[in-house]
């Protein structure tokens, strides 16, 4: 790992030693700090949060100030991180103006490095500006959670040589435009593969392969803090979620029987 705080040319040259670059989303200064001290490269505030930090049924829900004001806790646990704001549905859709504003409040307000947009060769206008304003972008392509109303739920991409031409072509569009990285989400891993190759920004993955050039995995599927099932794309490192439950029910039991708090939690 770096000794200082990466930069977007960091991970250019990452890529181009084939040295995998490692990416986490942290909602909190707490899962933040943990993250760094753990080696992550990267910190995504995803937009992800309106799921598990919010209670929201999906990511649209998100507004700009409650993104930025959890990117403002990442911040804070993670002075040295990389954080990259992932910009909620609707915060960059309506005008390329309104988007520059946004984005602007995410890295002046909320300490970002750099945002993310979900879409592809679409956005290329607005990832031009954005990088002429001195903002660097990764793209997002592939399964987009964002669109889940038009595409009716959360489908593998790619499926048919038309749609992984498609894949190509925007990969290769939003790299032309400026992003410094995109990432590929749910596709098959051949596709991941030869999308990777094909770039010289680094594609991260999520769902698209162990070839592409660093992975993204969602804090509370990796944490086991999401129990209801574990997506196929992802690996449960430890069951927190049952670690809290059982702290949580012990303490209960402990206030109720009159064995907390004990002599030790006791003022003289
Ligand atoms: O919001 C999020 O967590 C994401 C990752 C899954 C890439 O966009």
């Amino acid at each position: 790992m770096d000794q200082k705080k990466p930069t977007v040319a960091t991970f250019r040259k990452r890529k181009a030693a084939g040295e995998k670059i490692v990416m986490i989303t942290a909602y909190d200064a707490t899962g933040a700090a943990a993250a760094l001290a753990a080696g992550i490269d990267i910190l995504l505030v995803g937009d992800s949060m309106a799921m598990t930090a919010l209670g929201y049924e999906n990511t649209l829900p998100l507004g700009m100030d409650e993104a930025i004001y959890h990117t403002m806790a990442v911040r804070r646990g993670a002075h040295d991180a990389f954080i990259i704001f992932d910009m909620p549905f609707m915060s960059y859709q309506v005008s390329d103006e309104e988007a520059l504003r946004n984005a602007g409040r995410a890295v002046k307000e909320g300490g970002a490095d750099a945002v993310k947009l979900e879409g592809g060769a679409e956005l290329n206008p607005l990832i031009a500006k954005l990088v002429g304003a001195g903002i660097p972008v990764m793209a997002h392509i592939g399964l987009l959670p964002q669109k889940v109303m038009t595409s009716g739920g959360y489908h593998l991409t790619g499926k048919t040589d038309d749609a992984v031409r498609r894949l190509l072509d925007d990969a290769r569009s939003v790299e032309a435009a400026g992003a410094f990285s995109v990432v590929l989400e749910c596709m098959p891993s051949h596709v991941g593969k030869e999308i990777s190759a094909a770039l010289a920004i680094p594609a991260i993955g999520i769902g698209s392969g162990p070839d592409c050039d660093g992975q993204v995995q969602v804090l509370n599927d990796v944490l086991g803090l999401f129990e209801a099932f574990t997506p196929k794309h992802s690996r449960r490192y430890a069951e927190v979620g049952k670690i809290i439950r059982q702290a949580l029910s012990e303490y209960a039991g402990d206030v109720r029987g009159g064995k907390f708090p004990g002599p030790e939690n006791c003022f003289k």
